[in-house]
């Protein structure tokens, strides 16, 4: 059976999209079978749709009223994507802690990528604060998601050379190239059963020698 993935974002959505091409064009068998968004105009949605993808705002606010109320937003998301039978979720530039109930649903199957080589610059803007710490070398990681932020076993990781007249916008968007390279491999790695969670380390069954870009060439422009 295909695998299905969920997507939860609440931007422009492009790591989405790099990741929908690869399934598009036949590198990753699976499907993208919903899209979730906490933003009303979050440009992701609009992808989807474009793709034929079922695509809706969930608005956290509409949970309020629960207690608490962040789980149980996080109890309506894993009931959505349970009853599509949705296999591996994706945070694509998704701006919220993932709370315990969608992470027990479905135990080591949702992904993040982080624009920053973890455990260096969890958190809000990690593109800036490695800029702004003048370290020579960032990048971007894929992780599976625990409880903290940013904290989960490590998939994919990709090195990206940070310039001396680098800035937040140009360091972010020679991130952001690497970005969409690792989190369409580490979908595929998934869709193949290759993927096993050891303590924190992830394993890659029967990985060939540069199949997986685990650090990236330096970016030639
Ligand atoms: C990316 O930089 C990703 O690493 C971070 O949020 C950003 C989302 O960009 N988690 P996009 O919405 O995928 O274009």
């Amino acid at each position: 059976m295909i695998l299905k993935i969920g997507v939860l974002a609440s931007g422009r959505g492009s790591n989405f999209q790099a990741v929908l091409d690869a399934i598009k064009s036949g590198r990753i068998k699976a499907e993208i079978s919903l899209l979730i968004s906490d933003k009303p105009d979050a440009y992701a949605l609009t992808r989807a749709r474009n793709a034929g993808i079922e695509a809706f705002y969930l608005d956290p606010k509409d949970f309020f009223s629960f207690s608490p109320a962040k789980d149980a937003y996080f109890e309506k998301i894993a009931e959505e994507f349970t009853a599509k039978g949705i296999g591996l979720v994706l945070l694509a530039g998704f701006m919220r802690i993932v709370k315990k109930p969608l992470l027990d649903a479905f135990p080591w199957k949702v992904m993040n990528i982080h624009p920053a080589l973890l455990p260096s610059f969890p958190g809000l803007h990690g593109q800036r604060q490695a800029e702004g710490y003048g370290v020579k070398i960032s990048g971007c990681t894929v992780h599976f998601v625990d409880e903290g932020m940013d904290t989960g076993p490590v998939i994919i990781q990709a090195a990206v050379p940070v310039r001396h007249d680098d800035t937040e916008d140009s360091l972010s968007e020679r991130i952001l190239k690497c970005e969409h390279k690792i989190y369409p491999e580490a979908v595929r790695l998934f869709a193949e059963g290759r993927l096993h969670v050891n303590g924190k380390k992830v394993e890659i069954k029967g990985a060939r020698e540069n199949e997986t870009p685990l650090i990236s060439p330096p970016i030639e422009e």
